[in-house]
């Protein structure tokens, strides 16, 4: 199995990756346009590929000087443990430098120590009115 990372954006079927998503639990209820879009507008992605199948995201939103915020670090349940959200971590990180980033995990703190990441609480967070309006 030769899994493969890409940065293009046109190699991903959106459906699909929402199906794949939804089937591993980790949907947060984007339409398949909302989860396009919300690549799009990403400064940094980057995907796992299995063949033509994306079985793997990480995404970055940086202001491209000093802060960025890593959100959907995913790998499909079945490839998991093979070291691939490590090497998307890693191209994120890469693409950043000087940059201070930042993220938030309820379950997967262990992976993220062992990328350098340290705890810093306190976290807040606050949804501006309703949950997913565009
Ligand atoms: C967390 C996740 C992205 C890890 O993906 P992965 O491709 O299996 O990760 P890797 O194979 O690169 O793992 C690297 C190391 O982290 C460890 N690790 C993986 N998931 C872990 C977790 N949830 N908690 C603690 N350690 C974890 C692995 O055991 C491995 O350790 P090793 O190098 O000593 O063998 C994957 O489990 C996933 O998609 N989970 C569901 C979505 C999620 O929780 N994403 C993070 C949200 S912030």
């Amino acid at each position: 199995m030769a899994i493969r990372y890409t940065i293009d954006s046109i190699e991903i079927d959106w459906g699909l990756l929402k199906l794949d998503l939804e089937q591993d639990d980790f949907h947060n209820g984007r339409t398949i346009e909302q989860l396009r879009d919300s690549f799009a507008h990403s400064q940094r992605v980057v995907y796992a590929m299995n063949q033509q199948r994306c079985i793997g995201t990480a995404r970055a939103l940086s202001d491209g000087v000093c802060n960025c915020y890593v959100v959907d670090v995913w790998t499909q349940s079945q490839f998991r443990n093979k070291g691939i959200a490590t090497k998307m971590m890693e191209m994120l990180i890469e693409s950043v430098p000087g940059q201070h980033i930042y993220l938030q995990t309820d379950d997967a703190v262990g992976f993220y120590q062992k990328l350098g990441f340290q705890p810093q609480p306190e976290g807040l967070h606050l949804v501006s009115g309703e949950w997913l309006q565009n």
